[in-house]
């Protein structure tokens, strides 16, 4: 009989395939099967995340939830970024936790299962050569980690201490990853790493130096593949031969995530982003005339130690330059282990939940308007989620999220649709023949 895992996962796409990881190898070695109900669960794993707030009391209330319910003799870990960072700290708060399992350690995940109250949280672990068993929560598209870690010193940014360096997997092995999933049915792969165009910087052992741009252009040779993506890129690396590629290879889906941050220079200095106002501006240009389709998100921290209101109108003026697609603004939240944790110049609660809500209204009216144009517009669509209000969606070579009324027989499948009805981040559309 096989024995019953929970996993509940929060954070970023990373952690969602790291998630996807640790249940392959339980699911291979040690007979595991997912189930959705934790009380009936014998191995309970929380997959965390420590880039924002969500208070660390939050973890330690939800662990104490499911140490209350769950079933007896069942065990709970502790995965992932907050994993990393917190370590001991865990068991000594929550004592019932059974094992503390870091980002950069998943594959680990069979060995602390039977070491009791095990912490395994190296963040200079190098498991970018490590062949993880299959397991995919989508058949239509498959996530593929390119590079673990992250070389860069954002001074706000808490994960290369959660997931330390950054080290490429050979593009050997990536490429195998993609022919497997596309032999077994996918026609989209996801590529993922903290900063996915700064890949082919260092490898683990000997390996040939090919480049993100170079590595985009070997998959895309894979015959009967036919969307590729990637998150995230870092604007300091998109040069011009990145961006032509972009641009020109049919095969890589033309939506670009370019975390902006701040629009004001003296604010990006501070955060050790590495470019200026005018060369996100410069590398957006180049994107729209190369290739005009194309759309574009980015994130904003509103509040950063320092950011005055002049600042702050600088990351308005981006935005009213660029007309983002999609934006994902947060607050600043200062974090354990940063740089800018000890910046002294902290900018009033208040005054940052104002310049959020000003910039979600003018987001909010930027995409109201880029929307309405949409009605009577037609797009390509590969459905791939089956909603219960009878609704299939899926998305757009541009990534746009798009429903049509219809059944599991349009799973993935392409079908031209055309747009009907707009909402802020869905559109409905009518299939066109
Ligand atoms: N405070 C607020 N937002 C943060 N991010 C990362 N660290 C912080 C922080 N300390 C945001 C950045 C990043 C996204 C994943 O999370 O915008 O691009
Ligand atoms: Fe992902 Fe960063 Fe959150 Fe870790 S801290 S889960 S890398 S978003």
């Amino acid at each position: 009989m096989s024995k019953k895992l929970f996993v509940e996962t929060l954070g970023c796409a990373m952690n969602s395939r790291d998630s996807e990881h640790m249940i392959a190898e339980l699911r291979e070695k040690e007979n595991y099967e997912v189930i959705d109900d934790f009380t009936e669960a014998d191995l309970i794993l929380i997959n965390t995340c420590s880039v924002r707030e969500r208070p660390v009391h939050k973890l330690f209330s939800e662990l104490g939830g499911f140490n209350k319910k769950k079933k007896p003799g069942a065990k709970i870990g502790v995965c992932g970024c907050t994993a990393s960072h917190l370590g001991e700290e865990i068991l000594k708060r929550a004592p019932y936790v059974s094992f503390v399992l870091g980002a950069r350690n998943v594959s680990k995940i069979t060995e602390v299962l039977h070491k009791d109250k095990a912490v395994e949280i190296d963040i200079n672990y190098d498991e970018s050569e490590f062949a993880f068993k299959d397991f995919r929560s989508s058949p239509f598209k498959g996530f593929i980690n390119i590079s673990i870690g992250c070389d860069k010193a954002c001074t706000f940014c808490i994960v290369p201490k959660t997931r330390g360096d950054e080290v490429s997997i050979p593009d050997s092995l990536i490429i195998r990853e993609a022919k497997r999933l596309v032999d077994s049915g996918a026609k989209e792969i996801f590529l993922l790493g903290q900063n996915v165009n700064n890949y082919g910087r260092r490898f683990s052992g000997e390996h040939e130096k090919v480049n993100f741009t170079e590595l985009l252009r070997r998959l895309s040779k894979i015959e009967k593949l036919q969307r590729i993506r990637f998150t995230s890129p870092h604007p300091f690396h998109m040069d011009d031969e990145f961006i032509q590629e972009f641009s020109t290879n049919p095969k890589i889906c033309k939506s670009m995530h370019m975390p902006l941050q701040s629009g004001s220079n003296k604010v990006l200095k501070d955060m050790k982003r590495g470019y200026t106002k005018e060369w996100f501006i410069n590398r957006v240009q180049m994107l729209k005339s190369m290739c005009p389709e194309a759309t574009i998100s980015t994130d904003i921290i509103v509040g950063f130690p320092g950011e005055s209101d002049e600042d702050f109108q600088d990351s308005i003026d981006v935005m009213r330059q660029v007309e983002f697609d999609q934006i994902f603004s947060f607050k600043y939240s200062p974090r354990p282990e940063t740089e800018a944790e000890h910046f002294t110049n902290v900018v009033d609660e208040e005054v940052a939940s104002q310049r959020l809500n000003e910039l979600q209204k003018l987001n909010n009216e930027i995409i109201d308007k880029k929307h309405s144009g949409l009605i009577g517009t037609t797009y390509e669509v590969y459905f791939e989620t089956l909603n219960r209000d009878n609704f299939v969606a899926g998305r757009s070579n541009n990534n746009r999220v798009i429903r049509v009324d219809g059944s599991e027989e349009l799973l993935g499948q392409f079908r031209n649709v055309k747009i009907i009805d707009i909402g802020r981040t869905i559109l409905t559309g009518e299939i066109v023949a």
